[in-house]
């Protein structure tokens, strides 16, 4: 019977495409109904976050670029944007089951996608956000600087959780395998939330809402918020499953 066949599955239930080639011959056709139902939503939520991704980088690039000279305020907004919201954007999507342009991707190509991405796009991240404090006499006064904190330090914890998550059988004897995932999961998503918020407050400064209009400023925090919340319920998933079948292993549950 072609569903008794034993095949490995990756974090999303996906099947490994490294061990098996034509992995739909395996699931039965009512769960493959269901499923093209849910990979059609998935697709389509897939096709808007890339979308707004290219609206907000994009209208958060062209301010930059705008006439005078180039300062440390627009350094810091094209490294933290291109850092965020376009690279880590990405790398969390890469390992998304129905993303564009990874889902032809074998398992470990997809990780391999993922921890470049997170590597360059948090080094753009950390960068833009160390010029702007150190061109700053005093700190963390306003919500987008306390938010680009929070951003900030998760973003150096999934940083170094995710190198031991990568290492995670050479280093099971000193930290649990499913522990570094796991946390290295959540502090990206807090990182990448924390991110996100801080760039509505950017987008809802005096500076920004002057050179375009309220109504523009107002049009980039909705889609920021909304490519936000679509880009998170995949690691939020994958991490309400780990945790449970962590605990049951455990025999916590
Ligand atoms: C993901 C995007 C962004 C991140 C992570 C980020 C991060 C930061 C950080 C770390 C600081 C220094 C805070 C301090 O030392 O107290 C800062 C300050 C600042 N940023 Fe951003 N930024 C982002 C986007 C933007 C955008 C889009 C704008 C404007 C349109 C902007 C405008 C400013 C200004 C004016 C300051 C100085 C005043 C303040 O601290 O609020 N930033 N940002």
């Amino acid at each position: 019977m072609a569903d008794d066949v034993l095949v490995d599955t990756n974090d999303n239930g996906e099947v490994d495409e490294e061990t098996v080639n034509d992995s739909s011959a395996l699931i039965p056709t009512v769960v493959q109904s269901d499923n093209n139902k849910l990979k059609i939503i998935n697709g389509v939520l897939n096709l808007l976050a890339h979308l707004m991704i290219g609206a907000t980088v994009g209208t958060a690039i062209t301010f930059c670029l705008r006439e005078g000279e180039m300062n440390t305020t627009k350094i810091h907004i094209i490294l933290c944007v291109l850092g965020y919201q376009l690279l880590i954007a990405e790398s969390i999507l890469s390992l998304s089951p129905d993303n564009s342009w990874s889902s032809s991707l074998k398992f470990t190509q997809k990780r391999q996608a993922h921890w470049i991405l997170q590597i360059v796009g948090s080094g753009f991240a950390i960068t833009g956000s160390f010029i702007k404090i150190l061109n700053q006499s005093s700190h963390w006064k306003t919500l987008h600087a306390k938010f680009a904190l929070v951003a900030l330090v998760f973003t150096i914890a999934s940083l170094v959780n995710g190198v031991t998550s990568l290492f995670a059988n050479e280093l099971r004897r000193i930290i649990p395998g499913s522990l570094s995932k796991i946390t290295h999961i959540i502090f990206g998503t807090i990182a990448f939330g924390a991110a996100s918020i801080s760039l509505c407050y950017g987008f809802n400064k005096g500076s920004f809402r002057k050179w375009t209009t309220p109504e523009v400023a107002a049009t980039v925090i909705v889609l920021t918020a909304s490519l936000t919340l679509i880009i998170i319920v995949n690691p939020l998933i994958t991490f309400s499953n780990k945790t449970v079948r962590s605990l049951r292993r455990r025999r916590f549950m």
